[in-house]
């Protein structure tokens, strides 16, 4: 175990999680979590830098958020799962990376300037909000990570953490290993209207819908712009409901579909309705068991409590270690 790689990696809670959130995030955290030494959390204080004014529903958000990450198979015996605000030295970390952060290097950060930018309507001109990354980097070397599973979006924070352990490792000896991303290939999955699956479109299938709710939306969903009417051949390389039938369908029936769609052999209709029959039947097992954890009142706090009992055992032997090698 000992030479086993040490995994690190936090969702902010956005509350309930939809199927893109699943195929592109949590899919692979539930794959990785049986070969690698695996940490999962809560990054409810990353969450304040932009919702600092909302906070009403966070408790909520993170309710729903780990009730989908064990009913859809994250395991409490194979992996630390926990609530980063639950275990304080992330803070005590963070405190200290900021005296050692370059002011240059946030500012520069990509991902700041592209959300300072999509939010605008949002007064982000905080220090919190610019410190994003040195909170993020303290998350991740506090356990002494060597992998970090992101996606693209993440790579420049994630290379801000290198650099700052790096920085660390200089100023005060080595503590640190240089964490390396551990790229998912995510399959941008598409809404109900052919956007980005995304919460604040509305365009979203969720992990915790029921049957009919997912059949409704199926049904509703895009399909190639360009077959109006029965009798047109469509192509299911520009379908919206094919984004997903790719995931859902078995492929004994996809070879039977697309050429009955491009010569109009069968209905959209027909065909969302085997999507939706295809999705529900593979999803029914996890929703069952998500809606009995649901009826449990403490188990998301018991599991947190828990986790987080013992990802401070972790990280409170590494904080002495930061003290004792910073001579404070
Ligand atoms: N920034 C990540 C996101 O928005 C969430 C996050 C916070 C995280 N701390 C982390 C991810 C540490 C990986 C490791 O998705
Ligand atoms: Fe899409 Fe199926 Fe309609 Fe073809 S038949 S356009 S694949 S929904």
């Amino acid at each position: 175990m000992g030479t086993q790689q040490r995994i690190v990696s936090g969702m902010r809670p956005t509350g309930k999680l939809h199927i893109g959130h699943y195929h592109g995030v949590l899919e692979n955290w539930i794959k990785i979590q049986d070969s690698f030494d695996c940490f999962f959390f809560v990054a409810d204080w990353h969450s304040l830098t932009t919702e600092y004014d909302n906070t009403a529903g966070i408790r909520t958000s993170i309710h729903e958020m780990v009730l989908d990450w064990i009913g859809f198979g994250l395991d409490p015996a194979k992996s630390v799962i926990f609530r980063q605000s639950l275990v304080p030295h992330h803070s005590e970390l963070n405190l200290i990376l900021s005296m050692i952060t370059p002011v240059s290097w946030l500012e520069r950060n990509p991902t700041y300037k592209e959300m300072l930018d999509n939010l605008a309507a949002k007064d982000l001109s905080t220090f919190g909000f610019l410190g994003y990354p040195v909170l993020m980097a303290a998350d991740i070397i506090l356990y002494k990570a060597t992998r970090v599973p992101v996606g693209h979006d993440q790579l420049p924070h994630l290379e801000i953490t290198r650099e700052i352990a790096r920085r660390f490792n200089y100023l005060y000896g080595n503590v640190f290993p240089e964490p390396e991303a551990f790229l998912t290939e995510t399959p941008k999955l598409l809404g109900l209207d052919g956007r980005k699956m995304s919460k604040s479109y509305g365009n979203s299938i969720y992990l915790s819908d029921t049957a009919e709710e997912t059949t409704k939306k199926v049904l509703s969903m895009m399909t190639d712009p360009a077959r109006i009417r029965r009798s047109d051949p469509g192509d299911p390389d520009v379908c919206v409901a094919f984004n997903l039938h790719r995931i859902y369908v078995p492929q004994e029936k996809l070879d039977e579909i697309i050429p009955a769609c491009r010569n109009a052999a069968i209905g959209c209709v027909e065909c969302k309705k085997i999507l939706a029959e295809c999705m529900n039947e593979r999803l029914a097992p996890c929703r069952s068991k998500r809606a009995e954890l649901a009826t449990r009142p403490d188990f998301v706090n018991d599991l947190l409590q828990d986790g987080s009992r013992r990802a401070s055992e972790i990280s409170d032997a590494v904080m002495t270690e930061v003290r004792e090698a910073l001579k404070i």
